[in-house]
């Protein structure tokens, strides 16, 4: 095990700061919570934290606008509570990363405001400003046509993913930026080197500081199509929602998903993404340490060489399905274990179920009869699975998604944007817009983290209005006070499966092996390292299995987990609980 670096044997836990834990009591998490939850982190067992974007921001979307780049939001503390959350984190042995947003800034960002006011200040290239498509845009099809004749309009018909037109007029310089989230989150000129350098800048000011490392926000969209090719989608992004929403045929869901597709292909992963990722590379490994960088993003290839580019990427297709199933399972592991051994220096990999930008992993695969226990065999997954696991706070205790029906109090602009383009465009009546933006805004996955069975779930005092509201499940044992007292909770599950991966050198760095590929009702897979053999099988079906390994191997084997279990388990009949879990070691 000493051969690994430490983002290779470290578990990650995914921090989201205004929910998190909060330290003075407004209702918003802060860094003093986050310090004071340290203990209560080591206690589950990791020992990598990954921190949403802890910058200051105008918060148009939630913190990933960022105004400074240099410093901390005034509502999670000061510079010094950051530091002393790092020095108090490093001080338990755990590993910090921040969230880097490269693709864009907050339009309050003083890059932006500069680089607005004229077309001659110093910032005038900082940003991607283009003219006015100068033709009639109703004969001309690259914007789509949805300017009057005679006025000039944006330079083709590219959509936000968050909002409408990718396209904002700046009368100042009569021109148009670019921005692939909302209109308040311009995007950076990445071809000019003075950005790269203020970026890099930025960088080392935290790396200096002492973090760890960086996930990479929204990598892929940070080059363009530089001939800015229009899409041929004969709809708009709210027409395209809609039409996603009520589709119901596979036909239908199908077409969706091409438009999807068609819509965004030219507004992502254009040329230049592969040297800048090797130029942040060279500036993290001029620090000591071991600094890391993963990309929210799921292509191999920016981990270049394996050793020269991301040192990780995301394994999101694991996630792309209504239920995660052995065959899911088998297929995504030959795919990506292929792909990342391919690489000279071998790849590797890192397993998520949940974000803050998804539906929470216990309402998106649970079956709401048997969820405890799918949660508990998801989790077995995530730790024996080949790769670096990365865990979203709060699905610890079992949080489930609190969809919030009341427009007004939806927080995620994404969601409150599409409320009014329902409403006001596509003459949808109120209550089924408010369910469809209720439904999609991701204000549902980042409800306050519930702690106690107290008002607000002992977030935030009583009297104060917590940021988002507290799912009521709280008082139903959903909170991390009940659940400590409880052997049998899902916490403490989480607890000894951490405890298992981090004690089971080859659950950690082991080879990756299936067997009984057939197998409908159970995954099962060998972990493999020249000193030690690990059995998994997995039970995802609701079925008592009694099951026969001697195929393997003919000599017992010892029980991993569940620790109950006599220590020494004959290969020719294992049985298996409905949603049950064996991890063994082969003898
Ligand atoms: C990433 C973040 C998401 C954010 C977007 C724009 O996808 O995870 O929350 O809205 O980038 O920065």
């Amino acid at each position: 095990m000493s051969q690994q670096k430490w983002w290779q044997t470290a578990i990650f836990y995914q921090i989201y700061p205004r929910s998190f834990a909060d330290g003075n009591g407004d209702g918003i998490g802060d860094f003093k919570g986050m310090t004071e939850k340290l203990d209560y982190l080591k206690g589950l067992g990791v020992d990598g934290l990954w921190l949403s974007p802890h910058f200051p921001s105008p918060n148009w979307d939630c913190g990933y606008d960022i105004s400074d780049y240099e410093n901390v939001a005034p509502e999670y503390g000061t510079l010094e509570d950051f530091k002393a959350f790092l020095h108090a984190a490093h001080a338990r042995g755990m590993r910090l990363i921040l969230d880097l947003v490269l693709n864009h800034t907050s339009d309050e960002h003083a890059w932006f405001l500069e680089s607005k006011s004229s077309r001659d200040n110093p910032k005038a290239d900082w940003y991607v400003w283009k003219d006015p498509l100068p033709a009639s845009p109703i004969s001309n099809p690259r914007n789509g046509g949805g300017v009057p004749k005679g006025r000039r309009g944006p330079p083709n018909n590219w959509q936000s993913c968050f909002d409408g037109p990718a396209w904002t007029y700046v009368p100042e310089r009569g021109q148009y930026y670019y921005h692939y989230f909302m209109k308040q989150q311009p995007d950076l000129n990445w071809r000019n080197p003075e950005v790269k350098a203020a970026m890099w800048r930025a960088a080392r000011f935290w790396l200096d500081m002492g973090v760890d490392g960086f996930r990479l926000d929204a990598l892929g969209t940070i080059y363009e199509d530089p001939d800015l090719t229009p899409h041929t989608v004969p709809m708009t992004l709210a027409e395209l929602r809609h039409f996603s929403d009520v589709a119901t045929t596979p036909e239908e869901k199908k077409l969706a998903e091409k438009y999807w597709f068609d819509m965004y292909k030219n507004q992502w992963g254009g040329p230049g993404l592969h040297d800048l990722m090797q130029e942040l590379r060279h500036v993290l490994d001029e620090y000591p340490g071991d600094r890391m960088l993963v990309g929210e993003d799921d292509n191999i290839d920016y981990m270049g060489n394996g050793d020269d580019e991301l040192h990780m990427v995301f394994n999101f297709p694991l996630m792309r399905t209504e239920r995660l199933t052995p065959d899911w399972v088998r297929a995504n592991q030959t795919e990506r274990l292929r792909r990342l051994d391919a690489l000279p220096a071998r790849g590797w990999g890192c397993n998520t179920l949940g974000n803050h930008d998804c539906s929470r992993v216990l309402t998106r695969y649970g079956d709401r009869v048997h969820d405890d226990q799918l949660a508990r065999l998801h989790l077995a997954l995530l730790m024996t699975m080949r790769g670096t696991p990365f865990l979203y706070n709060g699905e610890e205790i079992g949080m489930t998604d609190l969809v919030i029906p009341d427009p007004v109090k939806l927080r995620d602009t994404m969601a409150t944007w599409y409320y009014d383009s329902l409403i006001n465009k596509l003459k949808v009546e109120p209550a089924l817009a408010a369910q469809r933006a209720g439904a999609m805004s991701r204000d549902k996955d980042r409800t306050p983290l519930q702690w106690r069975d107290a008002p607000n779930g002992g977030f935030c005092p009583e009297g104060v209005t917590p940021w988002l509201p507290v799912n009521p499940d709280y008082a139903a044992g959903v909170n991390v006070e009940a659940q400590e007292n409880d052997p049998d909770s899902l916490l403490n599950f989480y607890r000894r499966m951490l405890k298992v991966r981090k004690d089971t050198s080859a659950l950690v760095e082991g080879e990756y092996q299936a067997v009984h590929e057939k197998a409908e009702d159970y995954l099962a897979f060998r972990r493999s390292l020249p000193e030690q053999q690990v059995l998994v099988v997995l039970n995802f079906s609701g079925k008592k299995l009694v099951l026969d390994f001697t195929d393997l191997r003919s000599k017992p084997a010892r029980t991993i987990y569940p620790s109950g279990n006599p220590a020494e388990l004959s290969l020719a009949k294992i049985n298996l609980e409905p949603f049950g879990i064996l991890i063994s070691e082969l003898l």
